[in-house]
């Protein structure tokens, strides 16, 4: 038997595989499909406090090699996701979803929080630090006092299970400096690496950028996203305190892929682009691709290859 089981903290995951916040986890229709497929848990669309309708359409496109996104944050508002989650644990003992929360503000984000901390809900908070695609409001994930400030804030209350999700870093001083902060706070999990942030693409028939908001700017997602996902969680995982585990997201086409952010360090793989275009079947493809490559490899289980990147 060739096992996905997987666990971050005291959770524990039969797969391996998830969506990426964003992607097909907008309505209680989309999350109950991912409840269904063979994920081994799932994370609901960035919330802040209230519903938004996001940005002007096309917001999304497939590219060659994956995708550019600007949403904009559409999203039901946190109650809405929050009654999801607390509904599906009462029917669903025993397994474990994900909130994913991207206040505008640290005022939003904290007020979310403590909605959360309040409530009854079980299972882990992924703090969303890296949206790039609201007009006039940098991502918190590129601003390191403003991120330690937030955490600081945070865990002075917050007591449940949670990690944040961060943007793509590029010089290894930027790893350093965000694992230094990360380690001063009680997080379970690092999730990387959101979407490379504001790429433009460009349609050759019409000389016009592919999606409408910021003047064509976006978030590139898929296969183009790969050795920076890699990168990421291999530098963070060589650098934060063991207790803080890592998901990696970023790149998966195939389970090849989800095999390499495993030796890279990931827990938890999610797929965002992927999933968008094939739906919650992918799950049982990428399930068995993986599994094929683990046999060939003579391992069983994740734990046998998790971290074990060799290098020249
Ligand atoms: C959106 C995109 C992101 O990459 C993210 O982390 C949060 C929200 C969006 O455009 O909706």
């Amino acid at each position: 038997m060739t096992d996905l089981q997987t666990s971050i903290g005291d959770f524990q995951f039969d797969n391996v595989f998830m969506n990426a916040s964003g992607v097909r986890c907008y309505t209680e229709e989309d999350l109950d499909a991912l409840a269904q497929s063979d994920a081994g848990t799932f994370v609901t669309k960035s919330a802040t406090q209230a519903k938004r309708l996001g940005n002007p359409s096309p917001r999304y496109a497939r590219l060659e090699l994956g995708s550019i996104n600007s949403m904009g944050l559409p999203n039901e508002g946190l109650d809405y996701y929050l009654n999801y989650a607390l509904k599906f644990q009462e029917k669903h003992p025993g397994q474990w979803i994900f909130l994913s929360v991207a206040g505008l503000t640290m005022e939003e984000n904290l007020a979310m929080a403590h909605t959360i901390e309040e409530s009854d809900f079980n299972g882990l908070v992924e703090f969303n630090l890296s949206c790039p695609n609201v007009p006039g409001k940098p991502q918190t994930g590129y601003d390191f006092d403003r991120t330690k400030e937030l955490l600081t804030n945070l865990f002075t209350f917050f007591t449940k299970p949670a990690g944040v999700k961060l943007p793509p870093y590029f010089d290894l001083a930027q790893f350093d400096q965000m694992a230094a902060i990360l380690n001063q706070f009680p997080l379970q999990f690092v999730n990387s690496i959101n979407s490379l942030g504001n790429g433009l693409m460009i349609d050759p028939e019409t000389d016009t950028a592919l999606i409408k908001p910021k003047g064509g700017f976006g978030g590139i997602g898929g296969a183009y996203a790969k050795p920076f996902a890699l990168a990421n969680v291999r530098a963070f995982s060589q650098r934060l305190d063991p207790k803080i585990q890592l998901i990696g997201t970023g790149g998966v086409t195939n389970g090849r892929d989800a095999y390499d952010l495993i030796l890279a360090g990931a827990s938890l793989v999610q797929v965002g682009t992927l999933l968008q275009e094939e739906g919650p079947a992918v799950f049982t493809r990428l399930s068995r691709e993986l599994q094929a490559v683990m046999q060939t490899k003579g391992y069983t289980n994740l734990s046998d290859f998790k971290g074990q990147l060799k290098t020249q």
